[in-house]
């Protein structure tokens, strides 16, 4: 199927959306969930300029510029804009802070009185427009042959941070909620369903090409919870994003949806599924393959460690997935000490990679 392929730069970025379109591709593409942030010297310049991390993603000039970093120095195939999951409760009115060394708080919200005190769907689209903004630049200002990812989080996930008012490790403020009174909790899930539909439809009429759903938390649910508060949003997103935009691949990260997985991917009816560190390949080239691309899933502590254990691992994913469809990324985001020369290494070995 490589036959045809336009040399150069044109070539590249078709490569992505080839992969999730079902083909098999020349090369395998490559990106890299946070792929820019704070291991990057010249993010780090940028963000102290900014101030707050949401001033970063409110003020284009500033997120413009953060996108485009990991793309100048790796050539990414892909560019992912440059924001968080949790500007959407922001925009619904739930007053969202990133504190230096503890991640995000917000005012809890774990009943339907405080449901009823945030601001309607469109609120979103109103609040987010620098974002779109954002979007809209990088359209303009990305190399020709780069896809430009949009995104956002998905419920269940957004969720947690919602009603828990900060990350946890057990995700026990949601799950409390979601266990004595599911009924209320599906009103939150679905209007985060609905938050989430605008967001990325905004971004897609702004010139978004690829979108991911990330569902980090999806891996805590038990069976029936996973089936109805991961599994049915993510299958309305996705329909209701195909009613809108047929053309506009979807991409989702159900971290840690192990024995789920292919049912989520079947029923969801997404065009990739990314897969964290745990999944593997060689199972996931027998039952999730068959069903559409598969993005991943290096461990992000690999690339930290660098050196033969890394290029070994990596070329055990390319040898077991790489005939395609797949993307090449890690299992979960890049975290802050990576050092920057081992992405480098990776992206020229994934380059490289022929099946
Ligand atoms: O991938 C990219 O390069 C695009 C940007 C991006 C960020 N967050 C920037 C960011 C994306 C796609 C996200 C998604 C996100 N945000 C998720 C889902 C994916 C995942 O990693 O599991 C989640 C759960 C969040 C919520 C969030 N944002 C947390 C828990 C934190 C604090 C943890 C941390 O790393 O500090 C953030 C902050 C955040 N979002 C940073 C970045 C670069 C670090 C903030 C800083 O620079 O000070």
């Amino acid at each position: 199927m490589s036959d045809k392929m336009a040399p150069g730069k044109e070539a590249a970025g078709k490569k992505l959306l080839r992969a999730l379109k079902g083909e098999a591709t020349e090369g395998v593409p490559i990106w890299l969930m946070r792929q820019a942030g704070r291991y990057l010297p010249e993010y780090r310049k940028v963000r102290a300029e900014a101030g707050s991390f949401l001033d970063l993603c409110y003020t284009p000039d500033f997120a413009e510029e953060v996108t485009l970093q990991p793309i100048r120095r790796y050539g990414f195939d892909a560019s992912i804009l440059f924001s968080d999951i949790l500007v959407v409760p922001d925009a619904l009115g739930q007053k969202v802070a990133f504190k230096e060394g503890e991640g995000p708080v917000l005012e809890a919200i774990t009943n339907v009185a405080g449901l009823a005190a945030l601001k309607p769907v469109e609120a979103v689209r109103e609040h987010l427009q620098p974002v779109y903004e954002v979007v809209k630049r990088l359209r303009r200002s990305l190399p020709p042959e780069t896809t430009l990812i949009g995104f956002a989080g998905a419920p269940w996930t957004v969720a947690t941070y919602v009603v828990g008012g900060r990350g946890s490790p057990d995700q026990g403020a949601a799950k409390a909620w979601a266990y004595r009174a599911p009924d209320e909790f599906q009103k939150l899930i679905d209007l985060l369903t609905d938050a989430t539909v605008e967001h990325l439809s905004a971004q897609v009429e702004a010139g978004a090409e690829v979108l991911q759903v990330f569902d980090t938390w999806a891996g805590s649910l038990p069976e029936l919870s996973f089936e109805r508060f991961a599994l049915q949003p993510m299958k309305r997103i996705r329909e209701t994003l195909k009613e809108r935009f047929p053309d506009i691949p979807v991409i989702a990260f159900p971290r840690g949806a192990g024995g789920m997985a292919a049912r989520y991917f079947r029923e969801t009816g997404v065009n990739g599924l990314s897969l964290d560190t745990g999944v593997s390949a060689l199972w996931a080239r027998e039952h999730l393959q068959p069903l559409g691309c598969v993005q991943g899933n290096l461990d992000p502590l690999l690339l930290v460690a660098g050196g033969a254990e890394m290029r070994r691992q990596a070329l055990h994913i390319l040898e077991t997935l790489g005939q395609g469809p797949f993307i090449f990324n890690l299992g979960h985001g890049i975290v802050p000490q990576t050092p920057p020369e081992h992405v480098a290494e990776l992206v020229t070995l994934v380059k490289e990679w022929r099946a």
